[in-house]
């Protein structure tokens, strides 16, 4: 019998998850390198640490592969209590992930059901978004404010007694922005007890030296849960490894929806050798501090007008949504991968993440290569 199979997603499948869209990842160098023909390429497009992980890493990795017959550790008891002695917590405060978007959604499975009202920014982390809306929850966003950060003051006003779950990313992507310590006080103020606010601190090491920042470690909300990541500043994105801070009763109940081998024996190994080293965190903070310095006056001198960032990324406003497109392309062509970020809902704006020296010289050599061109179509939106 012939079946419809329109009909049947049409029957099967909530009206929410056909509407959803899929989340975009930035294009991998294979990829491109298939397309294009190309052998130099820098990718440049998901934040990602360019000087790649700690050898202390790969060493407990590497150690793993002859137990890879067994299952990991279910307790995950090292990687705990290695993230335990170094941010004074008890286990029993930790959950891991694959990944903190992992961790995300054993939130949005044990907090939010369809028609539960979510609140958040405008132009914020895309995979939130992408979440909430997986298990029909209302997303109710406010924009950022002036100068590209999450608005307290609105985000305050728009609380409603619907609200169950409030997300800021701190610092944000992709703005690269941080809201201060006085505004994260001014906004728990008006957040009642009864609603979960999600920290998702994936750029902390990048922010947290910052005086004003707020450390989500010097606080104690019973209705507060920290996201942070071993995939950005740590440089271990392929091995999806998040991990997550809150009230013992928030994590025990997140434990229940969570699949019991995450993150897995390799992951687990890895993230706690990084850990280990902190002088790899420190090289990685400096070359990006250098790469941030050198990123910013460049496109400061070529007219752009970079969002300032605490994070290891610069994001502009390009003025046009087809201008986003051209710059990307044309970059392409070059080898240098960035972001546009249409799929971001941002779709006039694109995304550079820093790249080693050399992987900067590629991109400002790219640049002198295609602004030519670009500034002639597009010049007249900067
Ligand atoms: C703000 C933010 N949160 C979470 C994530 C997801 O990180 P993970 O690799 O830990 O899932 C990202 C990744 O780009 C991010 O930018």
């Amino acid at each position: 019998m012939a079946v419809d199979p329109n009909r049947i997603s049409e029957e099967l499948v909530p009206e929410y998850i056909r509407n959803l869209a899929v989340y975009q990842a930035g294009k991998p160098i294979d990829e491109l390198a298939r397309e294009k023909g190309l052998t130099k390429i820098s990718k440049l497009a998901s934040n990602e640490n360019p000087l790649g992980p700690s050898p202390f890493a790969i060493k407990e990795m590497t150690g793993g592969l002859w137990e890879l017959h067994r299952y990991p550790d279910m307790h995950a008891y090292a990687l705990k209590q290695s993230l335990a002695d170094l941010y004074d917590l008890k286990k029993e405060n930790i959950i891991l992930g694959n990944g903190s978007e992992g961790i995300m959604a054993y939130i949005a499975r044990a907090f939010l059901q369809p028609g539960s009202e979510v609140l958040t920014s405008e132009k914020t982390f895309i995979g939130f978004y992408i979440l909430a809306r997986s298990v029909g929850a209302t997303l109710k966003t406010v924009p950022l404010n002036s100068e590209y950060r999450f608005d307290v003051e609105a985000l305050a006003k728009a609380i409603t007694d619907k609200t169950k779950v409030i997300y800021i990313a701190n610092p944000n992507n992709p703005t690269g922005t941080y809201i201060s310590k006085k505004e994260f006080d001014y906004l728990m103020e008006y957040v009642p007890s009864n609603v979960l606010v999600i920290l998702d601190e994936a750029y902390f090491e990048f922010a947290k030296d910052k005086g004003d920042y707020p450390d989500s470690m010097e606080y104690r909300y019973d209705n507060v849960i920290t996201l942070r990541t071993f995939s950005k500043a740590y440089g271990l994105s392929g091995i999806r490894v998040g991990y997550g801070f809150g009230h013992e009763d928030l994590i025990a109940n997140l434990t229940k929806v969570k699949l019991p081998f995450e993150p897995n024996l390799i992951a687990q190994l890895g993230a706690k050798g990084a850990l280990f080293d902190q002088p790899h965190l420190e090289r990685t903070k400096l070359i990006n501090h250098h790469g941030y310095v050198r990123l910013t006056t460049y496109l400061k001198e070529k007219g752009f007008n970079p969002i300032p960032s605490v994070t290891n990324f610069v994001t502009i406003k390009l003025g046009s949504p087809e201008a986003s497109n051209e710059m990307f392309n044309l970059l392409l062509n070059e080898g240098v991968i960035i972001r546009p970020l249409k799929a971001n809902e941002m779709p006039e704006y694109v995304r550079i993440s820093i790249g080693t020296t050399e992987e900067m010289d590629h991109f400002f050599e790219a640049m002198e290569k295609i602004l030519p061109q670009y500034l002639d179509k597009y010049g007249n939106l900067l």
